[in-house]
């Protein structure tokens, strides 16, 4: 009987659509709550569309490319079949927000065809908590491919709120917008929003050979893909007769923590491309770094040059005796004197009161790891042109980690985030493996999830980091819990937290501090308590996590017994609750400890946490990091306190937190 009554509304849908079938194809997730369909419209145009439960969420919406010289990558195509797969299988990597992922979907893979006979694969995954598809192109005959503009569209079915920075090719340093869908003109991804009850992020997977994607908005909630261009106008361009795209991806989850707790990007990307990783590690390290921000140091040598042996060496003493695995020095190397200029950096040739062999001889013998810096500022080419060399350089010397940085313009009229330099930061990736070197990046490509095949692509930095605070009106309170729900769902960022002496009472009473950046108002400070600075290392994640500040800052303060504690190889992590721009609380086990963070924005907040993540049947000594009674992000911003309980999974918390602040808490078994 239900069969029949199945057939009958089967009959009756084709009487409605002109007793035609549908030229449509369908996909659920393997709950069955998210449906993505592929049609053709009325004038033969490749759509998607998608729904969530019975409502939909992305009405119908373009798909294709166009190109140069009469390629055809968009109309006319004919379905040729359509395959339809499942997948299901829980895979390891060897650092990450959790070592486990299990990646679990329904694919759809239609084949289609046009009358040149150019081939073209829509390939659809959809799993729990959201989806990705992406284009294979096979033009046959052509050498070439100029690819013109991205028709890819999101057309999002309600209004609702949006967090998100503007899109921009070459900078990610922004200050995030929370504002309606409809009123957003363009956003870089991850473009994190609320509809209709359900939270969602645009963003892509896999960015391997092809320009950044951008969202610019066509007209009240549609978006459309804006591709970073070459100078010449191109966005993509490819010598042979095929190509295929990276992931568009929407992330769909029904409370905000969701999008967090999902491994939905890193699913999309490729396995393992290394045939060893044992070299890899997670690390908490310090560095010269923060003098330099706050200009009581400088990176070029001069009286006041911050990378000399002497404090090097100091710094692995403190790393040393604080159970912090590595250090980073910046200003080693010659060129500095021309950053902003010619911008010649000398990636093997340190400053005359840089003994790197004495110091690395010294690290060694200490037990400390260094890593090392490359600034380009943006000169790409003479990068490259030292690239090998200068791993090796590193590699011999016994340096198997970089930072590297791009602060800078790029030559001829190149943007940061374009195909040209989408290639030039994998190159790096694929040099620094070759050296068994990890790499740390500044001002890079955003982060699509490329960790998973090159787990050396460790951290990087993509927003608004902690050096913004020192030399700019700073980033506001509302920031650090913007990032876990927007350039965080990309993946690990190098953030560099930990600043205590917030005021910079140290460095304004330092005679040697001069102003190096024109955008320092003299009253720049940390935008929060000293507890949140602490919560921080644990929310904002990054597998080499750097206590920032000077380390005269942290000697003999009590509150950094929190650092020394803490472990950035995690096993396992959950964002427990939040709301983009308003708090979160997120927590990680490394081993046998735990780890929480929790950070509201302006405004004071009490939340109950539940320990029922904590092993059963045990008992952990739990030391809390806290907001003192009185404290105010703006007037009493250093008030903190450390209390110490027992605790157990079946204790709830209730985590107090002032204006502006956070709390921090390390639990460790008894
Ligand atoms: C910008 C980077 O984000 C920062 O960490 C670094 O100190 C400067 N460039 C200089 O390389
Ligand atoms: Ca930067």
């Amino acid at each position: 009987m239900k069969q029949h009554l199945i057939s009958l509304v089967l009959f009756f849908s084709f009487l409605l659509s002109g007793c035609m079938p549908l030229k449509q194809t369908e996909v659920t997730s393997p709950n069955g709550h998210i449906r993505l369909a592929f049609a053709l419209d009325g004038n033969n145009r490749m759509t998607y569309q998608v729904s969530v439960g019975d409502t939909v969420f992305i009405t119908p919406s373009l798909l294709g490319f166009t190109a140069k010289d009469g390629v055809n990558l968009a109309e006319g195509f004919k379905v040729v079949n359509t395959g339809f797969t499942t997948h299901d299988e829980t895979w390891t990597q060897p650092w990450g927000e959790n070592k486990n992922i299990r990646n679990h979907y329904n694919e759809m893979a239609v084949h289609l065809s046009d009358t040149t006979n150019t081939k073209l694969t829509l390939r659809f995954r959809i799993f729990d908590d959201g989806l990705g598809f992406r284009y294979e192109y096979e033009v046959p005959g052509a050498d070439s491919i100029l690819v013109t503009d991205e028709l890819t569209a999101f057309n999002i079915a309600q209004d609702g709120t949006s967090w998100s920075i503007p899109a921009n090719y070459d900078t990610y340093e922004l200050l995030y917008r929370t504002q309606p869908v409809s009123r957003i003109d363009n956003a870089n991804t991850p473009m994190t929003f609320k509809t209709g009850g359900l939270y969602a992020s645009i963003h892509e997977a896999a960015l391997t050979d092809f320009p950044e994607m951008t969202l610019k908005n066509t007209g009240n909630c549609n978006f459309k893909s804006e591709l970073a261009p070459w100078p010449d106008g191109i966005k993509a361009r490819f010598n042979v007769g095929s190509f295929k795209t990276p992931w568009r991806t929407i992330q769909i989850a029904p409370k905000a923590v969701g999008l967090i707790n999902s491994g939905l990007i890193l699913n999309l990307n490729e396995p393992c491309a290394l045939e060893t990783t044992d070299w890899i590690r997670p690390m908490k390290y310090v560095g010269i770094w923060w003098g330099m921000h706050l200009g009581v140091e400088s990176w070029v040598i001069n009286d006041r040059h911050g990378a000399t042996t002497e404090n090097a060496k100091r710094y692995i003493d403190f790393a040393a005796a604080n159970n912090i695995e590595a250090v980073m020095y910046e200003g080693w190397n010659e060129g500095w004197e021309n950053w902003g200029g010619s911008q010649t950096f000398d990636y093997t040739r340190p400053y005359a009161d840089f003994d790197i062999e004495e110091i690395a001889r010294y690290a060694r013998e200490k037990g400390v790891a260094i890593i090392g810096h490359h600034e380009t500022g943006g000169n790409i080419m003479n990068y490259e042109k030292q690239l090998d060399k200068s791993y090796k350089w590193y590699a011999d010397l016994g340096i198997h980690s970089v930072k590297t940085g791009y602060a800078g313009g790029l030559p001829d009229g190149h943007n940061h985030h374009g195909q040209y330099n989408v290639r030039h930061y994998r190159n790096v990736v694929e040099t620094a493996a070759k050296y068994h070197t990890t790499l740390d990046v500044h001002e890079p490509i955003k982060d699509t999830g490329i960790r998973r095949t090159y787990p050396n692509m460790m951290t990087r930095e993509g927003a608004r980091g902690m050096e913004w605070n020192a030399w700019s009106e700073g980033n506001p309170p509302e920031h650090h819990v913007m990032l876990p729900f927007t350039r965080l769902l990309a993946g690990p960022m190098d953030y560099t937290p930990g600043i205590f002496d917030i005021m910079y009472e140290r460095a304004k009473n330092s005679p040697y501090r001069k102003q190096w950046n024109m955008k320092d108002s003299k009253d720049c400070r940390i935008n929060s308590t000293l507890a949140k600075q602490i919560a921080n290392w644990v929310i904002l994640y990054s597998p080499l996590q750097m206590a920032a500040d000077m380390i005269e800052n942290y000697e003999g303060h009590p509150a950094f017994q929190f650092f020394r504690d803490f472990d950035a190889d995690c096993d396992w992590s959950e964002a427990l609750a939040g709301e983009p721009g308003e708090f979160v609380v997120i927590v990680r086990r490394a081993g046998e400890k735990y780890f929480l963070g929790a950070a509201t924005n302006e405004e004071a907040r009490e939340v109950t946490v539940a320990l029922d993540f904590l092993e059963k049947d045990k008992t952990y000594r739990a030391v809390i990091y806290a907001d003192g009674k009185d404290a105010d992000w703006v007037t009493n911003p250093t008030a903190y306190e450390i209390i110490e309980k027992q605790v157990t999974a079946t204790d709830i918390l209730s985590v107090n937190m002032a204006k502006g602040g956070g709390q921090a808490i390390t639990f460790m078994p008894l």
